[in-house]
C-alpha cells in the first residue's frame, strides 16, 4: 500500500492535498449545530447528481414524451419512484440546507474580511442553484412546470429594448415548447451541474485559504502554539469527519421520512397541478413557484410595475452579494454585537419567512399590502446595517474561543 501511495505522491501531491484539506486542516474547536450544513450541502449535491444520472436513463426530453416518461419511471422502472422522490425531495432539501447555511454566515459574520470571496462564490452557487432548480422544474412537463416557466421567462420581456428578443432567445420559440424543454434539459443535466461543481470546488479552496470562521467570530490563526498549530483548532479528521456523520444521520432520518411518508411535501415539494400534463390551452387558476422561490416572487409582485418588480427582485439577490461591504462592523459574531443588530437580524428573518408565505398565496389587495411592508423590512435590513454598523457598540470579543 505504502509503495502505491509513494508512487502516486511522486507524481501528484495526493497525501499533501489530503493533509492540507482534511487530515491536518485546522478547524476551530467550537463548531456548533450551524456548521453541519456545509457538509450536508455537499451530500445533497452528490445525491442530486447521482439520482439525476439514473433518472436521465429513462426520461424522455420531448414535449410528447416527458410527462409519460415520468409516469413510466414512477410505475414501471424498478425503484424509479425512489430515484424520483430522492431527486424531487433533494431539490427542496438543498434549499433548506442552503438557507440555513447562509443564515449561519449571516449570524457569525462569516462574509466579513477576509472571507468576502468565499461569500461571493457562495452567492454564485446560490444563483446557479436557483437556475438549476427552475430548469429542472420544467422537465416533468406538468401544468405548473409549463405555466411557471411561462411566467418567469416572460419577466425578461420587461427589460427595455432587448426584452422581446431575449425571451424569444431563451424559449427558442414564441411560446414555451418542446424546444424550450430540450434546451432546459441540456442545461439542467450537464451545463449547470458542471458549473455548480466547479463553484463548490472554488468555495472550498477559498475557505481553506483563509480558514474557517466560528461561532465566536475569532480568527483562530492569530493564536498559534510553539509548533505553529492554532491553539483553538483541532484537525478536521477525525474530529469533524465524525461529528459531521451525526449531522448526516439526523438529516437522513428527516430526508427518509419525507421520501417514504410524505414525498409530495404537503403539496409544497411536488405541487398538485403538476400531476396533470402541460396544457397550453388551459391556464391554472393560481400559478405559484415552488416554496424556495416564493420570498423573491413576493417581492416581484409587491411592485405594481413589471419592470420595477423585476428590478426589485434582482436587487433582493444582488444586495446579498454586497453584504461584506454593507456591514462595516469590526466584530463578526452576533454573540458580541449590539442589541440593534440582533433585532435587525430577527426582523429580517420574520420578513423573509412572511414573504415566503405570501409568495405562495394569491395576490389579494391585503396580501399585496403585506408583501410591500415585508419587502421594505427585507431591504431595510441592509440599509439599517450599513448605517449602524459603522459605529456599533459591541461587547468585548474574547481572545480565545469560548466553546
Ligand atoms: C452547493 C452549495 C454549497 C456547498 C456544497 C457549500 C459547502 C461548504 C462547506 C463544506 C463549508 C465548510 C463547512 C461549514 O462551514 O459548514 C462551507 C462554508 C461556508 N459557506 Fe458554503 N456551501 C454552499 C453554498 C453556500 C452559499 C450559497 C453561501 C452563501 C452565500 C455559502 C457561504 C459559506 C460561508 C460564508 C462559509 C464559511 C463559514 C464559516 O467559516 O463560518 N455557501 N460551505
Amino acid at each position: 500500500m505504502k509503495k502505491i501511495v509513494d508512487w502516486i505522491d511522486e507524481r501528484i501531491p495526493m497525501t499533501a492535498t489530503y493533509n492540507k484539506h482534511v487530515g491536518q486542516y485546522p478547524a476551530p474547536k467550537n463548531f456548533n449545530f450551524w456548521y453541519f450544513f456545509g457538509s450536508l450541502a455537499m451530500l445533497v449535491l452528490v445525491n442530486q447528481i447521482l439520482t439525476g444520472i439514473w433518472l436521465t436513463m429513462n426520461y424522455v426530453p420531448t414535449a410528447e414524451g416527458a410527462f409519460a416518461s415520468i409516469e413510466y419511471i414512477m410505475r414501471d422502472v424498478e425503484y424509479g419512484w425512489l430515484l424520483r422522490y430522492m431527486h424531487s425531495t433533494g431539490a427542496s432539501a438543498f434549499f433548506v440546507v442552503i438557507y440555513l447555511h447562509m443564515f449561519r454566515g449571516l449570524i457569525y459574520g462569516s462574509y466579513q474580511k477576509p472571507r468576502e470571496l468565499l461569500w461571493i462564490f457562495g452567492m454564485l452557487i446560490f444563483l446557479v442553484l436557483m437556475a438549476e432548480a427552475f430548469m429542472g422544474y420544467l422537465l416533468p412537463w406538468g401544468q405548473m412546470s409549463y405555466w411557471g416557466a411561462q411566467v418567469i421567462i416572460s419577466l425578461f420581456g420587461a427589460i427595455p429594448v432587448i426584452g422581446d428578443d431575449l425571451t424569444l432567445w431563451i424559449r427558442g420559440d414564441y411560446v414555451v415548447s418542446g424546444a424550450t424543454l430540450n434546451r432546459f434539459f441540456a442545461l439542467h443535466v450537464i451545463a449547470l451541474p458542471l458549473v455548480l461543481v466547479v463553484l463548490v470546488f472554488l468555495h472550498i479552496i477559498a475557505l481553506h485559504e483563509v480558514g474557517s470562521n466560528n461561532p465566536d467570530g475569532i480568527e483562530v490563526k492569530k493564536n498559534k502554539g510553539p509548533d505553529g498549530w492554532p491553539l483553538d483548532a483541532i484537525p478536521f479528521h477525525p474530529y469533524y469527519t465524525v461529528k459531521d456523520i451525526v449531522g448526516v444521520a439526523g438529516f437522513l432520518i428527516l430526508f427518509c421520512y419525507v421520501i417514504f411518508f410524505m414525498p409530495e411535501g404537503g403539496g409544497y415539494f411536488l405541487e398538485p397541478p403538476n400531476f396533470e400534463a402541460a396544457n397550453p390551452l388551459k391556464t391554472p387558476e393560481h400559478i405559484a413557484p415552488v416554496w424556495y422561490f416564493t420570498p423573491f416572487y413576493a417581492i416581484l409582485r409587491a411592485v405594481p410595475d413589471k419592470l420595477l418588480g423585476v428590478v426589485a427582485m434582482g436587487a433582493a439577490i444582488i444586495v446579498l452579494f454586497l453584504l461584506p461591504w454593507l456591514d462595516r462592523c469590526k466584530v463578526k459574531s452576533i454573540r458580541y454585537r449590539s442589541g440593534i443588530h440582533k433585532l435587525n437580524i430577527a426582523q429580517f428573518v420574520v420578513c423573509f419567512i412572511a414573504l415566503g408565505i405570501l409568495g405562495a398565496l394569491p395576490a389579494t389587495p391585503l396580501y399585496t399590502l403585506l408583501a410591500r411592508i415585508f419587502s421594505l423590512g427585507y431591504f431595510g435590513f441592509f440599509v439599517l446595517l450599513f448605517i449602524y454598523s459603522k459605529n456599533e457598540k459591541c461587547k468585548p470579543v474574547p481572545e480565545r474561543v469560548t466553546g
